[in-house]
């Protein structure tokens, strides 16, 4: 079969390659995928580029995390699984999956039914960033009638939060571009301000929750107070964690997203309730995996990126 490979540390021009690879047999607990689309992700150009694992996140040679396709069979134990089933995963994350490639083994506790309401390229583009951003709503414990700050609303796993945060029943709150409000608006924002507007900033009051998705930003100084929880997806100087308590904040957590199969079948009924949506910035074939990496580089994408593997799955 057809896989992306890595050949080492550097840019993606130099290091990818389409290599021809055995398809792989479907273990105990496991199901064997025939991979429709794959979400490409920040960390997916990160660890590429160092070609190094980064804490738990394993690297391999052989990428991809995310994926949605058609079981293709299934090893012992697999659950209820069957050839043939739609179905969509974040494989494995932290540890390295193999999932850029025309067949990918998934553990069955990964899986969930894809929403009959997505693409495949859609379901594809989602997992690790919604369920990142699920995991970050759980744990700053959002709940209906809050409100909730999401620092970059436009990007994966900001406009996927905007949108559970919304089917939570919180008020939210999202920056963005001036360019990207309509859409931030139609994913259910209920105030949207440009991060680059300081008056505007400063003029947010205090939320009950702060999500941060973008390196090295604070939330403006009269949102945090008395208990506001944050939590980042992204590093913080501990001077910037200091600085937050000062304001009143609960100490910040980092979350790290961890696969989770049955939190995807609550996504995937959001889905088909209606609730939640994946815009895709850019979907490129598995030939174009180069042009991919080097969109998600730029650190402007909207929504998801989606590789496809296969646009028949
Ligand atoms: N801890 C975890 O488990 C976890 C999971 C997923 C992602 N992450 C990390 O979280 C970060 C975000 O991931 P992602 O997939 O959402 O990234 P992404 O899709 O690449 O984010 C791009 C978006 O960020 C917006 N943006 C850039 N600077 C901004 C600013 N100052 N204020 C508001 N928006 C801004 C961009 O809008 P403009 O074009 O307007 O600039 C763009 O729409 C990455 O560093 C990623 O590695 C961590």
């Amino acid at each position: 079969m057809r896989s992306a490979k890595y050949s080492g540390p550097g840019s993606a021009a130099e290091v990818i390659s389409i290599s021809e690879v055995e398809i792989p047999v479907a273990g105990p607990g496991e199901v064997l995928v025939k991979v429709g689309a794959v979400g490409l992700n920040p960390v997916d150009v990160k660890i590429r580029a160092a070609a190094t694992d980064f804490g738990p996140i394993r690297y391999t040679d052989h990428p991809g995390w995310d994926v949605a396709g058609v079981v293709s069979d299934v090893g012992d134990d697999a659950g209820e699984w069957a050839p043939g089933d739609r179905v969509f995963a974040l494989a494995a994350f932290p540890d390295a999956a193999h999932t850029l490639a025309e067949y990918a083994v998934v553990r069955a506790r990964d899986l969930a039914a894809a929403p009959a309401s997505w693409s495949i390229a859609q379901a594809g583009a989602a997992p690790l960033a919604a369920l990142t951003a699920w995991q970050a709503l759980d744990v700053a414990e959002v709940r209906s009638g809050q409100r909730v700050l999401v620092l970059g609303g436009a990007g994966g796993v900001g406009h996927l939060a905007v949108q559970l945060a919304k089917a939570r029943g919180a008020e939210v709150i999202a920056t963005a571009r001036p360019g990207k409000q309509e859409l931030l608006r139609s994913w259910g924002a209920d105030t949207v301000i440009d991060y680059r507007d300081e008056a505007a900033l400063a003029g947010i009051e205090r939320v009950d929750a702060v999500l941060i998705t973008v390196d090295d930003t604070l939330p403006p100084r009269g949102a945090v107070a008395d208990g506001t929880a944050v939590v980042t997806i992204t590093g913080l100087a501990d001077a910037q964690r200091a600085q937050l308590a000062g304001w009143g904040a609960d100490p910040v957590t980092r979350i790290l997203v961890a696969a989770n199969g049955a939190q995807l079948t609550e996504i995937a009924a959001l889905a088909d309730a209606g609730e939640l949506t994946v815009h895709l910035d850019a979907e490129y074939g598995l030939d174009d995996l180069v042009a991919a990496h080097e969109r998600v580089e730029t650190g402007r994408v909207t929504g998801k990126v989606a590789v496809i593997v296969d646009a028949d799955v």
